[in-house]
This record gives C-alpha cells, sequence and structure tokens, in this order.
C-alpha cells in the first residue's frame, strides 16, 4: 500500500489531505454551501440520529452487495453525483472519475459544467451513465444538450430542478474565487505548489466544456457570466412534461424533497427521484435530505426509485439511507477530495472505502443482500408500529 493510501483511509481522511493540498478557494468552493450553511451542516448531522440495531447471529460469511437500479446492474448502491468542474481538482478530473466508477461496476451522473466535453466522456465506456441538464430559457439549447446526451449513448437522463436560482454560496464570494479569479486567488494558489505543479497545461484549458461552441473561443469567463442569465427561473411542471416525452430512457429528477413533487413526478411517468438539497449549496434553510426521505418514501410508494445525497460519508451511511426507503446513494463531493488526493486512483480507493465498510455494516446488522435492508435494522425502525407486521410475518 502506498503512503498516501495508508493516509486515506477514510473519506472524511480524504477531505483533510484535498484541504491541504488545494488552493483554499478551490478546496472551499466544493466543501462551502449557501449562507450560513446550517442546511450543508444538517445534511451530515441528520445520519447521527439514525441508529442500527445489530443482530451479527444473522449474518453470513460473505455478503452480496450488488442490485439493480434502471435495469441496470451496479455493484453496489452507489452512484457518482454530478459535481462541476471535477477537472479543476485533477488533470481530466471527469475522466477519471469514469474510469474509476467503471473499474468498480458503479453507475455515475455527469455535470452540466463539466470541464470535458460530454462526449469525451461517454467514451470512456462507462455504464450506466447518466447526463444531468438544466432548463434554459432558451428551449432550442435545453433541446441540443438531450439531442447530445442521446447521441452519445447516454443511458439515463436527469433533470436537477434546484438551481435555477444560483444559490449565494459565502465561501466563493470572501475567497474572492470567480470567475475569471480576483487577485487574492492568485496569491492563495501560489502557495500550493503540487496542486500547481500536477495542474500545468491544463490550468488554462478549465472551462465549462459542453457550452463552448465550435469555432468560439472557449473563454470559461465569458461562459460562466452567461450561466446566470441561461438558465429558465420559470421553469415548471411543463418543461418536466416535455423532457419526459423527449426523452426514451431512464429519466430522473434531482432536488427533490416535497412528498407532492415526488407523487407528482411519478404520476407524470418520471422514472426515479433524487431527494436531494444540492448538499446545502443553495437553499440555506431547507430539510436535510436523509431526513426529507422517509415521507418521500413513503407517497412515492415504491412506484419508482427513490435515491438520495447530501452528506453520505460512509458505508454505514449508505445502510441508513437505504433503510429508510432509498433504493441508492449519489455521493457529491467525496469523488472532488479523492481527485485532489490521487486522481483516478483516488476516487478508486474512495469507492473501495464505501464498499468495505458497507458491507461490514450490514455483516454486522445480520443482512446478507440489499434487498434484505429495511427499517427493521434500526433502532427506531421497531418503535414504528407500520413495519411491526412486516416482523411478525417474516419471523
Ligand atoms: C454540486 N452539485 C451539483 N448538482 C447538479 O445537479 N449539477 C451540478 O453541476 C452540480 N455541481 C456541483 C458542484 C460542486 C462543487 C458540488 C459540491 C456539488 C450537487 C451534487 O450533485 C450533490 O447534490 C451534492 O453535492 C450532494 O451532497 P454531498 O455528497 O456533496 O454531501
Amino acid at each position: 500500500m502506498k503512503g498516501w493510501e495508508r493516509q486515506a483511509f477514510s473519506v472524511d481522511a480524504m477531505r483533510e489531505m484535498a484541504r491541504r493540498v488545494l488552493p483554499r478557494a478551490v478546496f472551499d468552493f466544493a466543501d462551502g454551501g449557501a449562507e450560513r450553511e446550517w442546511t450543508r451542516d444538517a445534511n451530515e448531522d441528520a445520519f447521527r440520529a439514525v441508529s442500527l440495531l445489530p443482530k451479527p447471529l444473522d449474518g453470513a460469511a460473505e455478503r452480496d452487495l450488488s442490485t439493480t437500479l434502471f435495469g441496470y446492474r451496479l455493484s453496489m448502491p452507489l452512484m457518482i453525483g454530478p459535481t462541476g468542474l471535477a477537472g479543476m481538482y485533477w488533470p481530466d478530473g471527469e475522466l477519471c472519475v469514469a474510469r474509476a466508477a467503471k473499474a468498480a461496476g458503479v453507475g455515475a451522473v455527469l455535470s452540466h459544467g463539466s470541464v470535458c466535453t460530454l462526449e469525451a466522456y461517454a467514451a470512456e465506456g462507462l455504464a450506466p451513465r447518466f447526463m444531468q441538464v438544466f432548463v434554459y430559457r432558451d428551449a432550442g439549447f435545453t433541446r441540443e444538450l438531450v439531442d447530445r446526451a442521446r447521441a452519445a449513448g447516454y443511458h439515463g437522463l436527469v433533470l436537477t430542478i434546484d438551481n435555477q436560482l444560483l444559490g449565494n454560496r459565502e465561501r466563493d464570494v470572501r475567497n474572492g474565487f470567480s470567475i475569471p479569479p480576483r487577485p487574492g486567488f492568485a496569491l492563495d494558489a501560489a502557495t500550493r505548489l503540487r496542486w500547481l505543479w500536477r495542474m500545468r497545461g491544463h490550468l488554462n484549458r478549465i472551462t465549462f466544456g459542453n457550452y463552448v461552441r465550435p469555432g468560439e473561443a472557449s473563454d470559461i469567463a465569458k461562459i460562466a457570466g452567461r450561466m446566470g442569465e441561461i438558465l429558465d427561473p420559470g421553469m415548471s411542471w411543463r418543461d418536466v412534461e416535455a423532457m419526459r416525452r423527449d426523452w426514451d430512457g431512464p429519466f430522473v429528477l434531482k432536488g427533490v424533497l416535497h412528498p407532492d413533487e415526488a407523487e407528482r413526478a411519478a404520476a407524470l411517468g418520471v422514472d426515479g427521484v433524487v431527494v436531494s438539497n444540492h448538499g446545502g449549496r443553495q437553499l440555506d434553510g431547507a430539510v436535510a435530505s436523509l431526513e426529507a426521505l422517509p415521507r418521500v418514501v413513503e407517497r412515492v410508494g415504491g412506484r419508482i426509485p427513490v435515491l438520495v445525497d447530501g452528506g453520505v460519508r460512509r458505508g454505514v451511511d449508505v445502510l441508513r439511507a437505504l433503510a429508510l426507503g432509498a433504493s441508492a446513494v449519489l455521493v457529491g463531493r467525496p469523488q472532488l477530495w479523492a481527485l485532489a488526493v490521487a486522481g483516478e486512483a483516488g476516487v478508486a480507493r474512495m469507492l473501495s472505502i464505501y464498499r468495505g465498510e458497507l458491507d461490514k455494516a450490514m455483516g454486522l446488522c445480520g443482512v446478507r443482500r440489499i434487498a434484505d435492508i429495511d427499517r427493521r435494522i434500526l433502532s427506531a425502525g421497531l418503535a414504528d408500529e407500520a413495519i411491526l407486521p412486516v416482523a411478525r410475518a417474516a419471523e
């Protein structure tokens, strides 16, 4: 085992390693949330409130972590979530993530704001790969991105609904993290020689790859300046319906917290929802994802898979989310920390940490297969009258 791997013994440890290696503004861009960051913090804290009730004698020598999601086999119930500008954390960061995810047998969602183009990412051959999109004022541009995703063989489409108005990320303001960067950023970056050396030859190529028009300059400042104006703040269910009609494969809404929205999505033929508050980067004060999950699961009533993201930092957090009814989780920031630590190898390490921790937690709870995870492994679950008949029938 290499030295960095020994240090990278947990996702939290990788976060600390990333903090040491990245310019503060770059670390904070990923780490931060909106305004007071209460929702960002609440996401992680919510997991503490969900206690497990171990039943180790029911376990087996080996567990099977694999599961099926939207018809695709995953080696564990975890996918890489969409995070913009991953290519700022390691050269060709998104492609590194795609390779590591492919090798580990998990799926991934590519952010609209990737540094690479969606076509370059697709060429890595990862399956299932999902493309994340927004709704733009220019309906033609929305359609264009969806058409490109289809042409590049994306298996699914994720429409993020909680980012039409951009959250106030105050760390970015404080750090002068803007595009183009303010002078303070250059000073900050100049102290992070390892990152600067690694990114040499790449820094000036960082852009929003999917927005660069053929024949136009790939100037990220120009594109970023347009971004706030091109998103459609009037997005509505009509857009959801139109996109549903336009896309044949799995179509998923990300950013759902309200049970009413989840129910309406299911009724409209949406194939899945991601319970998410965008990692606490949008509405500070929004409910923690894990807290919102059970009500969404209850309302959807098994019609479509419910995914969740926000604060999943341990394999045991994956177990908790599944016990509360999620079919799988997405991880956001951890992939950026892992990239900053060791690129593709870092992401591979991160995925193996989640896998190892989930496997152990399942074993200690006496669960052998993903399908067997339910509320009965939760301490509070026993007090929940709704599950008592289920427990009795099974025993
Ligand atoms: C994001 N997220 C995000 N979501 C999305 O739908 N499109 C995007 O382009 C981005 N970009 C993005 C950039 C960065 C730097 C971060 C940290 C996050 C949100 C992301 O998909 C996810 O919802 C949260 O990050 C999940 O929380 P954790 O795992 O980061 O706690």
